[in-house]
């Protein structure tokens, strides 16, 4: 059995793109990895964009180059784009909260399912939450109703070094009771 901790622990944000392309197949485990995310009432409010169409992954690139930001994604191979849909809750819990409560945690747990799943075939990926949003949307046709959530990048890693992570030690936000 894989463990887990050990994935969770390589998967790291990847801003060193390899020119390597990635294979089809991996790309399709990735959307099956995060298909197979859990929602509130199963929901499932999520649409995805893959990007794989060499000019448009340049395209897209660029849409993400912000203020000298992400220049990285120039050799991103190919990009998930993430779209917030209307989640359909029980009745009963629709009654009581905004229908979309749930949404953007659900859609949290869908990117990190499938970034995880990119680690495990060896893919490195990078979440990126800036981008030009008009700019993406008319690119991919994606309706105005429709809010995108995150764009994520993909690629070989061009290092198999892994980064020593930077967090909060757990004692500074976990209570045990
Ligand atoms: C919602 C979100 C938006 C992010 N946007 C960007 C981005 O635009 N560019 C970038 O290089 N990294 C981006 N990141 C990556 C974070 O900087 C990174 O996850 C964090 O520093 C932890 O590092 P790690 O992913 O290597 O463990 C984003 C991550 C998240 C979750």
């Amino acid at each position: 059995m894989a463990d887990f901790l050990e994935l969770a622990g390589r998967r790291q944000s990847c801003r060193n793109f390899a020119s390597k392309p990635v294979e089809h197949d991996k790309i399709v485990k990735c959307v099956e990895a995060a298909r197979l995310a859990p929602s509130g009432c199963n929901s499932q409010p999520w649409s995805l964009v893959v990007v794989e169409n060499p000019d448009k992954v340049k395209e897209v690139a660029e849409s993400t180059q912000l203020m000298g930001l992400n220049a990285h994604n120039s050799k991103a191979q190919a990009f998930f784009v993430v779209v917030e849909e209307p989640a359909v809750l029980m009745k009963k819990i629709g009654q009581l909260v905004d229908s979309q409560i749930f949404a953007q945690g659900d859609l949290g747990g869908f990117a990190l399912s499938l970034c995880l799943e990119a680690e495990s075939l060896g893919l490195g990926t990078c979440i990126i939450g800036l981008y030009d949003r008009p700019r993406l949307r008319e690119l991919l046709g994606i309706a105005e109703d429709r809010k995108i959530f995150i764009v994520i990048s993909v690629g070989y890693p061009e290092s198999d070094k892994i980064r020593e992570k930077i967090r909060k030690p757990a004692d500074s936000f976990v209570r045990y009771v």
